[in-house]
């Protein structure tokens, strides 16, 4: 053995936190778990994750890494509206080098590693006839790969069919490299065009093999229903499993007829949704006065139904959103509020949402914490799943490919009255 974390928490499988086991890591594989004590060290690394969850990476599904830490550049977005963030990413997209998209990203990067992140899949802005962005990040995916998977979506902001030479840059985007086609119907200048780019999206993905992640419905209008075609295009094209619809906020839009039919079509036609309440509980509802909506897909039902959901970050200091810091935990919090799925098990199943889905989403089989699995995990400084998007604690050590890519040392907070000094631990057991 080369590693062994002792006295670490797995999933519950009953709804309370597990007994503690010791996890042995050999090459970049899980060798053995067992209960506490019974695995010698005999020279391996030994961490001490007193009584911590050890649990897969996080993921995020859905982020723009393009875009990350510009705020303010050349402007803030004054009304913090998605139109406005739009417009001000095209100024500021004019300005864009290889070495500043890097600079940003990889800084971002570093903040998702920091909290647990494994693996990312990244829109980049391909409406540009020099395709910077998408060079720069390419580049980016090879430097951090011992850090990250990072797998990188042709994202056309300003539409395909709307766009000067759409189609032609997103074929040399996927050219280059990118892992996956992305799209946005939405925006398309009409109904007819929006659903013409959701075919030729499908087309693209017949010529090159590639799955596809396209924005779709990300809007209040209950009229913009493009993921009916995604889903009606997928079962056609036998792509279940292949296909990633991520935001469709319209869908919170949708009478419950119509939405009923759709949760019907995209379980048939395995669609993943990605939700991204960070962003979208801040951008939505904007043309409403009260009551005023909230912005998200029906993230409860859709489980519900059998759909596979995910939950992304979407934004990190950025034209649309000038908060974030990289955390997945901010991420699944911010669902679990806007989703009312506060029961005791709903918090557990938002987890998922940050892990296995989002996995299942990207199209990777294993992301498990269990005996012949990667040796890529994640040890927090809480007991369990519950708690982690309670606290958002430290992640202690994050583990990829057997090897220890991050390390957080725990905050520890006193409270001094007089001469009395009180540990607090934000944990009822005190
Ligand atoms: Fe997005």
């Amino acid at each position: 053995m080369e590693l062994i974390v002792r006295n670490a928490r797995l999933h519950p499988t009953d709804g309370r936190a597990g007994e503690p086991v010791d996890v042995a890591v050999e090459g970049d594989r899980i060798a053995a778990i067992r209960p506490r004590g019974q695995l010698k060290a005999d020279g391996a690394t030994e961490l001490d994750a007193e009584g911590g969850l050890l649990s897969p990476p996080l993921v995020d599904p859905h982020i723009h890494l393009d875009a990350v830490l510009t705020v303010g550049e050349p402007r803030h977005n004054a009304s913090g509206t998605l139109i406005e963030g739009i417009l001000t990413w095209a100024e500021r997209k004019r300005e864009l080098t290889i070495e500043d998209v890097k600079r940003r990203a990889r800084q971002a990067i570093h903040w998702e590693v920091a909290q647990g992140t494994g693996l990312i899949r990244s829109h980049v802005d391909v409406c540009d006839p020099k395709l910077t962005a998408l060079r720069a990040l390419l580049e980016l995916r090879e430097e951090v790969r011992d850090l990250v998977d990072l797998r990188l979506i042709a994202f056309p902001q300003d539409g395909i069919l709307s766009f000067p030479d759409g189609p032609e840059l997103m074929r040399e985007a996927l050219r280059l490299g990118c892992d996956v086609i992305g799209g946005i119907p939405h925006y398309e200048w009409t109904r007819e065009d929006g659903v013409a780019e959701v075919h030729l999206l499908f087309e693209l993905a017949r010529e090159t093999g590639k799955g596809i992640d396209l924005h779709c419905d990300e809007t209040d209008d209950e009229q913009s229903r493009f993921l009916e075609v995604v889903a009606a295009d997928t079962m056609r094209s036998g792509m279940q499993g292949r296909v990633v619809a991520g935001h469709t906020t319209a869908m919170g839009s949708y009478n419950d007829a119509y939405a009923f039919k759709l949760l019907q079509i995209l379980r048939r036609g395995g669609v993943s949704i990605v939700a991204n309440p960070l962003d979208n509980i801040a951008l939505q509802g904007r043309f409403d006065s009260y009551p005023k909506r909230r912005g998200m897909t029906r993230v409860k039902e859709l489980d519900a139904a059998g759909v596979n959901v995910a939950c992304g970050h979407d934004s990190i200091m950025d034209p649309w959103y000038p908060l974030g810091r990289g955390s997945m935990l901010d991420a699944v919090g911010m669902l679990v509020h806007v989703g009312q799925m506060t029961g005791r098990s709903e918090l557990f199943r938002a987890y998922e949402m940050v892990t296995t889905n989002a996995a299942r989403a990207a199209e990777i089989d294993v992301w498990r914490v269990a005996e012949g699995c990667p040796a890529n995990f994640v040890v927090f400084d809480c007991r369990d799943e519950a708690e982690a998007i309670r606290l958002r604690p430290a992640a202690r050590w994050v583990v990829r490919r057997g090897k220890v890519v991050a390390e957080t040392e725990p905050a520890r907070a006193v409270v001094i009255s007089g001469d009395h000094r009180t540990p607090v631990s934000f944990a009822p057991r005190g």
